[in-house]
């Protein structure tokens, strides 16, 4: 771990330009990240927090092949929504820039051709999956088959993402195109191949012995297990359209793997940013003095602790990730989050339902965070989070030392008088909180610094309560304003101490305090001055409002919804039965009937007794669909009767035909009527 670095380059995994992003992308990646940002630009340190758009890789062919545009299209819809959704939330990247950039092209053409010049790849021309119908070859996600490693069954062509090992397409058991689901077949092409193999003891040294202690034993036991399984060389082109041509001759029709281009990515958004703000990004990313993180989800990390690194390596004028500190996953109300399955919840709808929240859910996605194992998000925990948490403890000591200001002291902050033992306690704690805040950031603890942030809070609220200033003020003036004036610099330190967790709300709170020139971090641990006697504040505001259940009981309708309309879309068409003879069918006797009583059959949840008048007799037929009609929406109901069905007996009633019926998608039943105007009862079918 590097002592004392002069500057940190902060990178956030480049998330790919196929979806909008979900609570899941935010709790993993971004959030961390941007509190880890926030938190050392507070401590006045050189930071560049470098993020941007994934816009090649078969992640964007096949969005785009499924929605009939072009993949041009398709990264421009969705860069401009993440885009978009990250500046909402307040994720604080110095740049956001994207792939398809220009300055991205070059850098990652001129790397490639640096590696190829020195020798770092072994040219080879191997047997590769094909789809002979689609007539192109299969990489990455275009081809799923069941894993090696983990007997996963959806195991794409260059990862699975069940057990995060890195693949290759050849590996896969039972593999098939997602193009045409057919089984490919082997045909031979040339790539170029990053040896991995030679890179093991580099890796070892590097990360086994050298980062034993500092990295996180989720992120440290995967790269272990890699490593004693044994790397294998790596192809680092593809025979695909979309991506970035390779940059040497005989490599016609080849583009780059994305996974070889899109980390390069973040040399080239740093390049972008340095040139705009005049700087020089070499040492961001050459100078050992500089620690460089990346923040990413586990099914990164093979790319950004072996390949990225190898690559580095190869290169050998960059610097080597200090940390990575990668996250696990976040589910939703107990599965998997799922872009294609629209289980997620998507940041713009969000801000839909719950604007100006922000903070909200980068409060909870923090005190949830998966930082050491799957975690779940649920709304229930939300509403709680909010109602118990920010409101209850936040919000309300802040709204109480504001309005208290005002009320006794027109919001002119009040001169102390000498302090007491309390008083003076309190105020030590105070004054120790940054440090201890700072030792959880700096170990990425983030959801344990977050708990610390609300201890602040709490030890205000404490204060409160226990000096109960609003009892006082009738008896004894002078001690309550040095109460208040207590409690206004813990409501100050909180506008500092906040602001890398809850952005929005310290700048509201900097608003409410009106404090015009932020407090630093620093002098929150060393003076217990932080607002002076005499400072005029300004009105209160709500900081943080209550979320009613009504309003999370529309959340989760809209994920009952999902789930129905998901199996509505899984549902498969039987294939067709036997063929059956004239004779056979022409046995069979449907006629018209109209329902003329129904009533529900005692003690079961299912079945419903019918009268039928069929316009031979009136009979009963007991139908089980008591979960999908009411009886009395059936009277008078005409319908479709298998009228010669032999009778049985149903709960001790006698049964005499059958009533037709179908289903809707969502598994709805629905009759199969004449629907004819004048078509009599005993009309016969057929
Ligand atoms: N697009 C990848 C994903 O969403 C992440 C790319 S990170 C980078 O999983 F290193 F390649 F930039
Ligand atoms: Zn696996």
């Amino acid at each position: 771990m590097i002592q004392n670095p002069k500057r940190y380059t902060i990178t956030a995994a480049l998330p790919y330009t196929n979806g909008p992003i979900h609570i899941g992308h935010l709790a993993g990646v971004y959030v961390p990240a941007d509190i880890y940002a926030r938190f050392l630009r507070q401590q006045n340190k050189d930071v560049a927090f470098i993020c941007g758009s994934d816009e090649h890789g078969v992640a964007i062919s096949m969005k785009a092949k499924k929605e009939g545009i072009t993949p041009q299209q398709v990264i421009d819809k969705y860069n401009k929504i993440i885009k978009d959704s990250f500046q909402e939330f307040g994720i604080s990247f110095d740049n956001y820039s994207r792939t398809s950039a220009k300055i991205h092209h070059d850098t990652a053409s001129d790397f490639f051709r640096k590696l190829y010049d020195e020798g770092k790849f072994i040219e080879e021309v191997t047997e590769q999956l094909y789809d002979a119908e689609a007539n192109q070859f299969l990489a990455d996600r275009f081809v799923t088959g069941t894993c090696p490693k983990c007997g996963n069954e959806d195991a794409y062509g260059d990862q699975c993402e069940k057990c995060g090992s890195s693949l290759n397409a050849t590996d896969l058991i039972n593999p098939k195109s997602t193009i045409t689901g057919t089984t490919p077949v082997l045909k031979e092409t040339k790539h170029w191949f990053l040896p991995l193999d030679q890179y093991d003891t580099f890796l070892r040294e590097w990360i086994l012995e050298g980062h034993k202690n500092d990295w996180k034993p989720n992120v440290y036991g995967q790269v272990k297990s890699w490593l004693d399984d044994g790397l294998k060389p790596r192809a680092v082109t593809r025979d695909l359209d979309w991506g970035i041509d390779v940059p040497v001759e005989g490599a016609e029709g080849k583009k780059l793997y994305v996974w070889f281009d899109a980390p390069i990515g973040y040399i080239s958004s740093t390049k972008e940013w340095a040139a705009r703000e005049g700087k020089d990004w070499q040492p961001y990313w050459k100078d050992q003095d500089t620690k460089l993180v990346h923040f990413i989800g586990k099914d990164n990390i093979v790319f950004h602790c072996v390949i990225f690194p190898a690559m580095l390596k190869a290169e050998g004028n960059y610097i080597l990730p200090d940390n990575v500190p990668a996250n696990e996953f976040l589910n939703l109300e107990g599965n998997k989050l799922s872009t294609s399955k629209n289980w997620a919840v998507w940041l713009n709808e969000y801000l839909v339902d719950f604007p100006e929240k922000q903070d909200v859910l980068r409060y909870v996605l923090t005190a949830n965070a998966p930082e050491t194992k799957d975690n779940d998000f649920t709304w229930k925990d939300f509403q709680a989070r909010n109602n118990n948490e920010l409101v209850a403890i936040f919000g309300n000591f802040i709204n109480r030392v504001v309005v208290l200001t005002n009320k006794y002291y027109n919001g002119v902050i009040p001169a102390p008088n000498a302090l007491s033992e309390v008083d003076k306690q309190t105020l030590a704690e105070l004054k120790a909180y940054p440090a201890v805040i700072e030792s959880s950031i700096e170990r990425y603890r983030f959801r344990e610094a977050l708990g610390e942030l609300m201890n602040v809070a709490r030890l205000g609220n404490k204060y409160l309560a226990d000096e109960e200033p609003w009892k006082l003020i009738k008896t004894d003036e002078e001690r309550v304003k040095t109460q208040m004036y207590v409690a206004l610099q813990i409501a100050a330190a909180l506008s500092t101490l906040a602001e890398p967790f809850l952005p929005f709300s310290a700048a509201k709170l900097k608003n409410m305090l009106n404090i015009a020139e932020p407090i630093a971090w620093n002098k929150v641990a060393e003076t217990s001055d932080l607002i002076p006697a005499g400072h005029q504040i300004g009105q209160a505001e709500l900081l943080f409002a209550k979320i009613e259940d009504e309003e999370i009981q529309k959340q989760i309708d809209k994920l009952e919804a999902t789930k129905v309309a998901n199996a509505a879309e899984a549902k498969t068409v039987e294939p067709q039965k036997e063929t059956t003879q004239f004779e056979d069918f022409a046995k069979i006797d449907l006629r018209v009937g109209t329902i003329i009583e129904a009533e529900k059959m005692p003690k079961a949840n299912k079945l419903l007794v019918l009268k039928v008048d069929t316009g031979i007799d009136v009979r009963t037929i007991v139908s089980g669909i008591a979960e999908h009609f009411t009886p009395e929406e059936l009277i008078g109901k005409q319908v479709t009767v298998l009228v010669n069905l032999a009778p049985r007996k149903l709960r001790g009633v006698e049964s005499e035909g059958m009533l037709l019926l179908t289903e809707t998608k969502e598994g709805k039943l629905v009759f199969v009527n004449p629907d004819e105007a004048g078509v009599y009862n005993g009309a016969t079918i057929g």
